[in-house]
């Protein structure tokens, strides 16, 4: 009988072993909770796909985010339901929007905390698109690419006016980034950055996010401008150009169906890397917990480090808040 002279279980004998050679750590430094903005007062709207995801009004997103830094969680991506839908998202740029007031708010009561803001038009959108919309024969319709950059320029810079820490465009038009860049820049907010949402596809994992936000399209679906999920090249291509027009940090969205598209890019790029775990991953995890089918907490533990390993350094979640106040 021969046996092998490296024995890997070794080091897995006790806790302090694995502590001693463990080669990735989850910590909540890096995780970014999302929150969703309602007009009104008092209003914490449960979002039934989501359990324990809520729109609130803005008050209400203050108390959450004062809790949600005290446990010590630095940032929080901001979306907005507005009063108003139109054909070009009016609502997304103007200073009493919804977005707007909260941030100013957020950033009155706990000014530490980072707040990043969703740049797009499709929750302001009577269509539900992340851009323009232009008719063409019968049922057939386009996205304008470049007069959308123009309003997207007006959404950013409007939420660096009311305060935002950071601006994150997450529409997939090409040339957003470049475009934001310079809007800022020319504005006097060279000094906030764009977390781009570089590699985003056109998935059906954002489903319960589009009850959440509103924002469904009414005709047709995204594929135009989201990612065909059949591609990895192509997203080197798109982190490329974002990274060229000056983004500075890189997302990748969905998150766990994704972890393949994380490690690529990790290989290829030193920029920092966020991963998005979305709205149909938490509901996914969330449902089976609440029929005891997985241990909640453990499960949350494990996807988190499944994006550390695959290389991501900040991970934007709902479980953001779980997994803080849970002990590991
Ligand atoms: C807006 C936007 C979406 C998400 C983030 N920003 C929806 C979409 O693209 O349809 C999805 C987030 C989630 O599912 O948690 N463009």
């Amino acid at each position: 009988m021969m046996f092998p002279e490296y024995r890997p279980r070794r080091l897995r004998q006790t806790d302090r072993f694995r502590s001693l050679v463990r080669e990735n750590y989850v910590s909540k430094e890096h995780l970014i909770y999302p929150l969703f903005a309602v007009p009104g007062k008092n209003v914490k709207e449960p979002i039934s796909s989501m359990p324990g995801v809520f729109q609130m009004s803005v008050d209400n997103i203050v108390n959450e985010a004062k809790e949600v830094f005290d446990i010590g969680i630095p940032a929080v991506l901001l979306f907005g339901i507005p009063e108003r839908k139109d054909s070009s998202g009016s609502h997304a740029w103007i200073k009493s929007g919804i977005v707007q007031r909260a941030v100013e708010a957020i950033k009155t009561a706990v000014p530490e905390l980072l707040v990043v803001t969703d740049v797009c038009l499709c929750e302001y959108t009577s269509h539900g698109h992340c851009g323009i919309v232009v008719k063409e024969k019968g049922d057939v319709f386009r996205i304008d690419n470049d007069s959308t950059l123009e309003l997207l320029q007006k959404v950013a810079l409007s939420h660096a006016r009311a305060g935002a820490d950071m601006v994150a465009p997450s529409d997939m038009m090409d040339g957003r980034v470049g475009a934001i860049r310079e809007a800022l820049d020319d504005n006097g907010f060279e000094h906030v950055p764009i977390m781009s949402y570089a590699v985003k596809y056109a998935s059906s994992f954002y489903g319960p996010f589009r009850d959440a936000a509103e924002c469904a399209p009414q005709f047709g679906d995204r594929r135009s401008y989201q990612m065909d999920i059949a591609n990895s090249r192509e997203a080197l291509r798109e982190a490329a150009l974002d990274m060229e027009e000056g983004a500075d940090i890189l997302m990748v969205k969905p998150g766990m169906p994704y972890l393949d598209i994380i490690h690529l890019l990790r290989e290829e790029f030193t920029l920092p890397i966020a991963a998005y775990q979305v709205s149909g991953e938490y509901s996914m995890i969330k449902a089976a917990a609440q029929n005891g089918w997985l241990n909640e907490e453990l499960v949350v533990y494990e996807s988190l480090m499944a994006f550390k390993r695959a290389g991501a350094d900040i991970i934007i979640t709902y479980f953001a808040k779980d997994f803080a106040r849970a002990s590991f």
